[in-house]
């Protein structure tokens, strides 16, 4: 089976993207609740036959769509070793510990966060964020929100971000008890990144009615474009108005790896607290996020909760304080650290780094052919691996535009070329690439824009004759 699965990915490129789940196999994977087992031997041929060959398509090189990483071998042994292990992370004193640790250490100095900055390995951005919002609301409500509830201690606190702020943000203000409403979506500029004048007029105009801000939520590297907010500015209202800086980045936080990148970062190593992702640009398979919170006793004050039965103990089993689980909402935790830890150590930063830019590169170059070409429109400037474009031919309106694009990125996908996503950009809809790819090369991108030239005239040619 390890075999089986490293030869997946050494052959990816053979086959296609990705393929619908036939008829056939969905039906071999709905059975009753087995009463007897089958055996393992029957189990692994399943797993070859119907579930293995039915992936996502991100290990793919041609694989475009919304933020995925694109997996390691390494990862791939380092989940089969945490499966071994089958430890709880939660706490206690064993080697998954120390592993987890060493992560939290690795993080700290790549984002230059203090020795008392806390962290911790968690299931994604989506999580990461909420835990570090927890945090900020603890704080401004002295630790009162988790102990009386919001109605009481919350109901006037604000926070703000982008509108091209990712929708987990907004998730956890409701998770939180804060209302999604409670979130301000503050207007971007024509390059898609939050506008800092309109931040300072909004905190304003809720401090006169009452309202109480308490946090801003940067992104460094929006879902849409890849936008890159500008963080020092935020640090610096955030100092003066004394709120809470969140930055998300989920996946453009990481390109800190790379010495030439890290300058579009500027102002992240300022942040009260930062989420982003391992699954994404450091391709440690699904799933592995990461928040770095720079108040270490404050977000161990937020989650920390022990009744006797998890009582520490000093040394032995039961000892290695502090505990993880006093830095999160979960008990039990997987050893998801160690295919970060794992990643990390057998590639290092600066190739993984190396790798972030050489994206970064095919992005631009996409870009300059699609700004070139007749008939592709580039939609927003191209940021980090991100480039949104879209087919456009005369004697189409705006609506059938939309309606064809959506149907090029279709075509591809289901003829398991290449796979972009689409969004939509000023009312517009948009062929959208993202590549956070450690497999993409040159000619996977040249292949990919050949394939929507070829699929747009053909389909142009359809909707002119209807
Ligand atoms: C900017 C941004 N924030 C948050 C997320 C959510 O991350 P996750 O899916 O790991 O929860 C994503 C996912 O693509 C993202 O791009």
């Amino acid at each position: 089976m390890l075999d089986a699965a490293l030869d997946t990915i050494e052959h990816v490129r053979d086959g296609p993207v990705w393929r619908p789940v036939p008829p056939e196999v969905r039906s071999a994977l709905e059975t009753p609740l087995p009463r007897q087992g089958a055996g393992e031997a029957a189990v692994f041929g399943a797993m070859l036959r119907d579930v293995l060959p039915y992936r996502t398509g991100n290990i793919h090189p041609a694989f475009f769509g919304w933020v995925h990483g694109a997996g390691l071998p390494v990862g791939i042994v380092a989940d089969m070793v945490a499966a071994a292990m089958d430890s709880n992370v939660g706490g206690r004193q064993h080697g998954a510990v120390y592993v987890e640790r060493q992560v939290v250490a690795w993080c700290r100095e790549l984002f230059g966060f203090p020795g008392g900055a806390s962290g911790l390995v968690t299931t994604g951005t989506s999580m990461a964020s909420l835990i570090a919002l927890a945090v900020a609301r603890h704080r401004a409500t002295g630790g009162e929100a988790g102990r009386r509830g919001v109605a009481s201690t919350a109901a006037d606190l604000v926070g703000y971000a982008s509108a091209e702020a990712h929708g987990s943000v907004a998730k956890a203000f409701a998770l939180l008890g804060l209302g999604g409403e409670r979130l301000r979506r503050v207007p971007v500029d024509a390059a898609f990144r939050l506008d800092p004048a309109a931040l300072e007029s909004a905190i304003a105009a809720d401090r006169r009615t009452g309202l109480r801000p308490f946090c801003v939520i940067g992104t460094a590297g929006t879902v849409n474009t890849g936008a890159i907010d500008d963080l020092v500015a935020l640090a610096d209202l955030c100092a003066r108005e004394g709120l809470w800086l969140h930055v998300d980045g989920a996946f453009g936080a990481l390109a800190a790896l790379s010495p030439k990148l890290r300058p579009l970062l500027d102002g992240i190593e300022r942040a009260d607290s930062l989420a982003f992702d391992f699954h994404k640009w450091a391709h440690v398979p699904y799933d592995a996020g990461f928040v770095l919170v720079r108040d270490g006793e404050a977000h161990r004050a937020t989650f920390a909760e022990r009744p006797a039965y998890l009582a520490s103990s000093g040394d032995g089993l039961a000892g290695g304080e502090p505990w993880f689980c006093d830095f999160g909402p979960e008990l039990s935790r997987g050893f998801r650290a160690l295919k970060a830890w794992a990643v990390l150590k057998a590639h290092g930063a600066e190739e993984l780094g190396r790798s972030i830019e050489a994206n970064c590169v095919l992005a631009r170059d996409l870009a300059e052919r699609i700004a070139r070409h007749p008939r592709l429109e580039l939609l927003a400037p191209q940021s980090l691996g991100i480039v949104c474009f879209r087919y456009v031919a005369g004697g189409l309106d705006a609506a059938a535009l939309n309606t064809l694009n959506g149907q090029v990125v279709a075509t591809l996908q289901d003829g398991g070329t290449a796979a972009p996503s689409t969004t939509m950009l000023n009312g517009v809809r948009a062929i959208r690439v993202n590549i956070t790819n450690h497999r993409t090369r040159h000619a996977d991108v040249d292949r990919f824009l050949d394939a929507v030239l070829r699929a747009g005239d053909e389909l142009a040619g359809t909707c002119r004759t209807r």
